[in-house]
């Protein structure tokens, strides 16, 4: 490895950060009594000093710039601030580079109180070593000053990664190597003429720049469980946008399912006409399904540093066939050896409901008929078994959610449980 230091820029190098930057300078500007003016006009925003920006880009002297500054603050520090996405394949890169040894820092003209915010908000903290920005109330620190405090905490050799002229500049002012990324807010061009040592047009080839042939940092196995009718579809998609919101690369797949040949074996399961098939036969359906999925879906996806997100795993298969279809736990989980082959979720997500809640939701809340009273017994069993399964589980891989609220409640609960889990998970990637 070149580099035992590695200096990031924020905005336009790890996050996309234009509506909540544009969106409050604007405000600030109408506040000032600029009219005429949208959100488009201040990109240029993005990257230098907000001090200089104001007085360069609308003609404000020191005072009226110090004051839009104010007003954009205000803004920025109700909203703006989470306006905010993380660029896809940063968090692979921040864990392949602390798997490394690397000591990773985020250096920028943003207040460090935002730039912290920021990190902890979007699941970057726990990859950093620093986070070092102008403490509150310096007036406009250059990044050259930034890049010279970041040094001396962290020393070097160092590389700065950044989207402007600014960052490669203050890079070099302090005598080290810089590279410019292209995906940001400067252009090819901006960062060439700057004197970028080297330019990544792509996170991917960022990557490689830093890291060479080094190995990589495998992905996250995030898996779902519940009871039919616990609203697990809904949860998903909203868990998919939160991670990809982190700058996860994202595969989504579910059991019974995943390849081609999966959901053919999902077929022969799920097909009504199939009734005389014995419940062994079944519970070895579901683990041969599984053993493709595994080997074609989820685990080429984590060696590339993605995020899977697989609707139900394994736990589905000790719940509905150990405890639903009464073979036991020990002795599913023991048939399924082979085809998990050794991959364990990192989080699973347990959408908590009883079957009567459930049922109810299935039913749009109108009275079971007969048949599903006979089934009542088999749900019964199939959530005893997910309770014995998870109990004791708590603050490991389980994030068990009360399914039972309302939607949104159910979300935020998720949410804030996967990402404290996430959390535990990248402060623990080994050097
Ligand atoms: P799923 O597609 O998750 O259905 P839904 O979206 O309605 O929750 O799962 C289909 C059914 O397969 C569901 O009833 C649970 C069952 N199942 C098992 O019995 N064992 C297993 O191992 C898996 C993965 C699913």
């Amino acid at each position: 490895m070149k580099y035992k230091t590695v200096l990031f820029d924020l905005d336009g190098t790890l996050t996309r950060s234009e509506a909540g930057i544009t969106r409050s300078a604007l405000y600030a500007a109408e506040r000032m009594g600029y009219t005429g003016l949208t959100e488009r006009d201040f990109l240029p925003f993005i990257g230098p000093p907000l001090h200089d920006s104001f007085k360069r880009m609308l003609g404000m002297d020191d005072d009226q710039a110090q004051r839009a500054t104010e007003l954009y603050r205000e803004r920025f520090s109700r909203v703006g601030w989470a306006e905010n996405e993380v660029y896809t394949g940063i968090p692979a890169l921040l864990r392949s580079l602390k798997k490394n040894g690397v000591r990773v820092a985020i250096s920028t003209a943003k207040p460090q109180v935002f730039a912290e915010r920021i990190a902890a908000r979007f699941g970057m903290a726990p990859y950093l070593d620093a986070i070092i920005g102008p403490p509150e109330g310096e007036r406009h620190a250059s990044k050259a000053d930034i890049v010279r405090r970041a040094l001396a905490q962290l020393g070097g050799p160092a590389v700065m990664v950044g989207d402007r002229c600014y960052d490669v500049e203050g890079g070099a002012a302090n005598g080290i190597d810089t590279i410019g990324v292209a995906y940001g807010y400067g252009t090819r061009e901006e960062l060439e003429r700057s004197g970028a040592t080297a330019i990544a047009d792509t996170v991917d080839a960022l990557g490689d720049l830093l890291l060479g042939d080094s190995p990589r940092s495998r992905g996250v196995f995030l898996s779902m469980e519940g009871m039919d009718g616990c609203g697990k579809t809904t949860q998903r998609e909203a868990l998919v946008r939160h991670l990809e919101q982190q700058g996860w690369a994202v595969q989504v797949t579910r059991e019974p399912g995943g390849d081609e040949i999966a959901e053919k074996i999902r077929a022969l399961i799920l097909d009504p006409a199939n009734t005389q098939m014995a419940d062994v036969t079944e519970a070895y359906l579901y683990a041969a399904s599984r053993a493709q999925n595994v080997r074609t879906r989820i685990r080429p996806a984590l060696e590339r540093g993605m995020a899977v997100v697989c609707d139900r795993f394994v736990d589905s298969s000790a719940a509905y066939q150990g405890g639903g279809r009464r073979l036991g736990m020990e002795r599913v989980l023991a048939l399924n050896a082979a085809a998990v082959d050794g991959e364990v979720p990192d989080v699973t997500v347990y959408l908590r409901m009883t079957p009567e809640a459930a049922l109810a939701r299935r039913l749009n809340a109108s009275e079971p008929d007969r048949l599903e009273r006979e089934q009542a017994d088999f749900y019964q069993r199939t959530f005893e078994a997910y309770e014995a399964l998870y109990a004791g589980e708590a603050g490991t891989r389980v994030a068990a959610v009360d399914a039972a609220q309302p939607i949104e409640d159910v979300t935020r609960d998720m949410l804030a449980a996967v990402d404290a889990r996430l959390c535990a998970l990248a402060a623990a990637v080994k050097r």
